[in-house]
This record gives structure tokens, sequence and C-alpha cells, in this order.
């Protein structure tokens, strides 16, 4: 017989099926058995008669929660009085005729079967696979792919395609430190890890593709906090000859469409989101990622802002100089051009982000696509010829071949699911995220590898024994 799924068994009411999955609890009332087995569908009711065979009835004292059993038995509806309306199955139950046993488990560190989680972080992480059980967790995961399945749809539909672009690459200037790379074969070169696509999604525009995004996997070396993982994911894209009205109305449309496919009327999102000017917002809210909802305890309240026109540079305090807002590569108004060289912290930018409920869900800008304005960006940010040429000057020469106006935005897509599905932070909505202090306990990482990988990446390990 076919192995089914718990939630098919709904349907078949008075057939013989199979079943397979995991104890999630199994408790005696008098001389009947219930387990409740838990498949990747959900939970299912078994109950265990006491005529059942000798056999089933030794199997049945040595299982326990989390061992994995196979079942046939009959399905069958539910007396009224106990029909279970917080089970997706609460209508039926399968009396088992046959029961073995195909994996044993050890007794779990925490429990399972509540949908609470009380178990400490640590532990959390590192029986992730336990961890990922929970019914909440599986929730949050299915919401994410939902969720990318249709932006990936939508964007299909408008003409995007989706490339990928490498993770073993060059710096590229976000704002925060690099993972690198030793490279083996070129003694004392790195590789670095991408902040962002940001170069090879400006580089693909230049290619002609005019319309590009990725699920792209992105790395920073940063403190982590409840909202920021050292490897995230963002919902990367660029498109070539747009305004920036029309971008912000593409990205709107987007994630309207795709949290109502995946929550249907369920979140409450006023629409069209307001694009507020960043100097307004920070004079009236004091910040730059207000919260605008009316009710804050409304879990399902969603107020997505715009906040535009940055301004292009700031002074940076613990650098002491000028630096981008955004990264170095965005456009200025071009009425403010003449300010560049008199007052350049007065001159605005093309930038945007999406805030939502408080957090920043997203950021992008219209391009720089003149190579002069672009060289005149990176003399202000106090950058010497020679430093142009090594950090940028490959990105830089493909301006000279026929540059589009282009622009794009960064999702990141943690943040919106952890916003969606109302949890306290991003570690929830990630399968193997890093603790708070960038581990993974899970497979320890980071670690210590063996010498003769240190020497083949021939780097020298300058560690102060304590
Ligand atoms: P930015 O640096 O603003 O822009 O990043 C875009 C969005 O990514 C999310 N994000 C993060 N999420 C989790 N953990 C982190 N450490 C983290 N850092 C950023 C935020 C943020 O709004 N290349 C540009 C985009 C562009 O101009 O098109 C970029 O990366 O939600």
């Amino acid at each position: 017989m076919k192995r089914i799924l718990a939630k098919q068994a709904i349907k078949r009411v008075g057939e013989e099926v199979k079943l397979a999955g995991w104890v999630n609890t199994k408790r005696k009332m008098g001389k009947i058995i219930f387990i409740d087995l838990r498949d990747a569908s959900g939970i299912i009711q078994l109950v265990f008669l006491p005529e059942s065979n000798k056999e089933i009835e030794s199997v049945l004292e040595s299982v326990k929660p989390e061992y994995v059993i196979e079942v046939q038995g009959k399905v069958n509806s539910r007396p009224k009085s106990q029909i279970n309306p917080n089970l997706e199955t609460g209508g039926v139950e399968v009396e088992v005729k046959d029961c073995k046993i195909i994996s044993s488990s050890f007794t779990p560190p925490f429990t399972i079967d509540n949908e609470i989680i009380p178990a400490r972080e640590e532990l959390r992480m590192e029986y992730r696979y336990l961890d990922l059980r929970h019914k909440r967790m599986k929730d949050n995961l299915k919401a994410r792919y939902e969720l990318i399945k249709n932006i990936r749809e939508f964007l299909d539909s408008k003409n995007f395609i989706e490339i990928e672009t490498p993770c073993l690459t060059k710096g590229t200037p976000e704002g925060a430190r690099e993972y690198i790379i030793p490279s083996r074969i070129y003694p004392g070169k790195f590789y670095v890890l991408p902040q962002a696509p940001q170069q090879f999604k400006q580089l693909l525009m230049i290619a002609g593709f005019e319309r590009y995004f990725q699920i792209a996997r992105c790395f920073r070396d940063e403190d982590t906090r409840g909202d920021r993982q050292p490897e995230f994911t963002q919902v990367d894209l660029e498109v070539s000859f747009l305004e920036e009205d029309e971008i912000l109305d593409l990205i709107e449309e987007m994630i309207v469409k795709s949290i109502k496919a995946v929550y249907g009327d369920k979140k409450k999102i006023k629409t069209p989101f307001p694009r507020l000017k960043a100097s307004d917002v920070l004079k009236k809210y004091k910040t730059d990622k207000p919260d605008l909802r009316k009710d804050k305890n409304d879990p399902n309240e969603l107020a997505f802002v715009w906040i535009k026109e940055f301004p292009l540079f700031e002074y940076s305090e613990t650098e002491k100089k000028i630096v981008a807002t955004h990264n170095p590569f965005t456009m200025p108004f071009q009425e403010d051009l003449p300010l560049l060289d008199k007052d350049p912290l007065k001159v605005r930018a093309h930038q945007y982000d999406l805030v939502c409920n408080g957090f920043e869900v997203g950021g992008g800008a219209l391009r720089i696509y003149n190579p002069e304005l672009q060289k005149k960006v990176f003399t202000i940010l106090g950058l010497k010829e020679e430093e142009i040429d090594s950090k940028f000057g490959r990105f830089l020469k493909a301006f000279d071949y026929g540059a589009p106006p282009h622009g794009g935005i960064a999702l990141g897509l943690d943040r919106l699911v952890m916003i969606l599905q109302n949890e306290p932070n991003i570690r929830e909505v990630i399968a193997f995220p890093k603790t708070a202090d960038g581990r993974d306990l899970m497979l320890g990482a980071p670690d210590k590898i063996p010498p003769s990988q240190i020497k083949e990446a021939h780097i020298k390990i300058d560690l102060k024994e304590s």
C-alpha cells in the first residue's frame, strides 16, 4: 500500500490507509492508547483499541515521542463530541491494525509537542533539526517559501529574469565589513563574499538584460542583532529605463500582490504606500524608520512607507569624513548637480528606503550611469585616483561601453517574513541561522581548520595565547 500524508486521510473516511511519521504524543485512556502522529502535512490521531494483537501491544509499549513509526488502519469519522477543532485532521482518526517502528529516538533535549518553544536559544540552535519540527517553525519556513514563490511569479509576469551572480568576488561598498576568502592558487590574494550583488546587477543592465532579479544570499561581517544576520537573503532587482516612481510602483504592486497571495485578506495593508521625504520624516518622527501603524497591537496591520530624497552624502563622525548615505553609485538629483562642488552635503539623491512597521525592509536607488559623474562622486568621497582604479576601475570600465539609465532595490527577505509572521527576530524565519553572537552551534562554526589547509591558503595565524 502507498503511504499517504496525515492531511490526505481527511478525504479517505472508511478506507484502509498507510501512514508514517513521528510520534508527537502517546497517551493512555483506560485500555485505549492514542498516538498523535506528525508528518510534513500536520498531525493526525491514531487509536489503538485494546483488542489489537500482542505484536502491536509490544510495539506500543516501547514507542516514545519522536520515534518514527509506520501504521496501517482504517480512517474513521470522530463522533461529534470528540472532534478536535484545533487540528486540521480533527474530524477523523485512524483505527490502527498494524504498526511498526522504523526508527527509535533518544529523549529530545526539549519538548516538541507544544508550540510555545520554551527551550533556551542555545539548545534550540544546537538541535535546530529538532527545533524545526515545531509547527511554528514549519509554518514560518512555508510562509517564506510561498512568499518567494509569489514574488518570483510576479517578477516573471513582468518580464524579469532571475540570474545568479558569484559569491566568490571582489568587495562592494555597502558599508559593512566583508568576509574574506584566501586564494590557494594566488598566494596573498583574497576573494570577498558579496555584501550585495550590487555591481553585478548594474553590469547586467549594461549587458542589456533590462530586468534582472535574484533571491540573493548576502554576507556582512557586522554585529548580529535581532534584525541582522551575517548571512541573509535579499530579493534583489534592477531595471533599466524606468523612472524612480515607476520602480516604486512596481515594487509596491509586487509586495501587495505577493502578500495577498500568501495571506489572503488577513493582512491589512494601506495602499498606496505613502512616499515621504527623508528630511520631513526625520523632523516629524525623529527617525528614518517610522512605525506608522494605527494599532501597534494588531498583528495583521502592515504600515509600509517609502522614504525618499535622502541626502547623497553624510558626514561620518567616526570616520571624520564625508561618506555615501547609501552607496557611492547613487544618482544625485539633476537640479542639485551644481551643489556637488559647492555644498555636497546638500545634494539630494534618488535613493529610497522601504519601511514597514518601523523596520527597514528595503533600500534602493537610481544609479549614476555617466562615468565622469561617478568619478566626481568618488573624489568627493575622498578616494584617490589609484584607489578608485584598484577598487572600482574594472567596474567603471563597463560604463564606457554604453550604460543605460538604471536603478533598483533590494528587499531584506528575512525581515519581511519576520514581520509577516509576527516573529520577534529574523532567526525564527531562517532555517539555519547564526546565534546572536554569530555562531552555528549545530555544526560548530566558525571552527579551527587543519594546519595543512591553513598552509595551502598561504595564511599565518597570529593568535596570542590567552
Ligand atoms: P541595503 O544595504 O540597504 O542595500 O540592503 C537592503 C536590505 O537588506 C536588508 N539587510 C539585512 N537583513 C538582514 N541582515 C543584515 N545584516 C542585513 N543588512 C541589510 C535590509 C535592507 O533594507 N545593494 C543595495 C540595494 C540597492 O541599492 O539596490 C543594498 O544592499 O532589509
